[in-house]
């Protein structure tokens, strides 16, 4: 497996906080590389340096074996970038965005109209080329964007939460999108706090937390650990009479989370308890609003990792 990207002990602080707590890993060329985290967490900050829109305090980052510092300009020449906020000019239409920022990375003449044509085809926005980009939706825009970002054929592309406050059908066109780009050999940097976009486009998964890596792997091996597990989700009107640890008495039981109304337990699958759990419930005099039961997910590694749910 060939490293494009190696990262080693990256550290950012913003004055006392401490925004990256010395991270390392690697980025294998032809993969897509998700970086998982709640909102905080060090992602954007991550991007931003990659990207040498910003220095790290102290850390190396190398691309293809050399140290981007001396080959800043060939290394950005070989990337794309769709940053959290979207950049286009409102006044341009789609077609002339794509012709300016393609012409940023040296193309020009047919090479450049050619590019033009098959990122608007790739964004899905062939039919509105002409038009302005402020007569454009969310999701339009950030369709835009990352075909802005692929337009010259970079061998990496990183994207950070290409995704938040769209719509649905642009969010699957996007996933779609990195599917292909992936097929086609690119590789990939894709930051997201939702856990179904992991699960639907990652090749391997790094989940950040406070600035550090806390798990990397691919979602198989993330998952091992809680194969075995089952997690179920009580939902009761509260009385305040349930203790833990009368779940922590019933057979297969492992974790028990309560948060007002709401019961978290992580149980053994292979131990069949639900009624037990609900005769705890009814004994207390409670009532049952609604119980879910989920199979192992990356949301149950978060909360596992860190005792809380990743959109908490
Ligand atoms: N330019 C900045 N100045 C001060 N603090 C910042 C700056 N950028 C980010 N931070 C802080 O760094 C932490 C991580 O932010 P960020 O990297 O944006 O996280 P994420 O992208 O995972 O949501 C947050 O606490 C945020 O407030
Ligand atoms: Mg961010």
């Amino acid at each position: 497996m060939e490293n494009l990207l190696e990262v080693r002990n990256l550290t950012k602080n913003f004055k006392e906080n401490k925004v990256l707590k010395g991270i390392s890993f690697e980025v294998h060329r032809g993969e897509v590389l998700c970086i998982l985290g709640p909102n905080g967490a060090g992602k954007s900050t991550t991007i931003n340096i990659l990207t040498a829109a910003l220095g790290s305090d102290s850390g190396e980052i190398k691309f293809k074996g050399k140290q981007i510092g001396r080959k800043l300009r060939a290394y950005k020449q070989c990337m794309g970038i769709v940053p959290q906020d979207i950049a286009l000019y409102e006044e341009l239409s789609a077609e002339q965005n794509l012709k300016f920022f393609a012409s940023l990375y040296g193309l020009y003449g047919a090479a450049l109209n050619k590019a033009v044509n098959e990122a608007l085809v790739f964004a899905g926005l062939d039919d509105r080329q002409k038009d302005k980009v402020k007569t454009f939706s969310g999701g339009m825009k950030r369709r835009l964007n990352i075909a802005c970002a692929i337009a010259h054929h970079p061998e990496l592309v990183i994207m950070d939460e290409p995704t938040v406050g769209i719509d649905p059908q642009s969010r699957n066109h996007i996933l779609d999108s990195i599917k292909k780009l992936r097929d086609g050999g690119m590789t990939v940097i894709y930051t997201t706090h939702y856990m179904e976009e992991v699960e639907a486009i990652s090749s391997r998964i790094i989940i950040m937390d406070h600035g550090t890596i806390i798990a990397e792997g691919t979602k198989e091996t993330l998952k091992e650990d809680i194969e075995n597990e089952k997690h179920y989700t009580i939902e009761v009107e509260e009385n305040g009479r349930i203790k833990d640890s009368d779940f922590y008495a019933v057979e297969g039981v492992k974790s028990v989370k309560s948060d007002g109304g709401t019961i978290e337990i992580t149980s053994l699958k292979g131990v069949e308890n639900l009624d037990r759990i609900i005769t705890v419930v009814s004994n207390c005099g409670d009532k049952i609003k609604n119980i879910t039961s989920e199979a192992a997910s990356l949301e149950m590694v978060f909360l596992k990792l860190t005792g809380r749910k990743l959109r908490d």
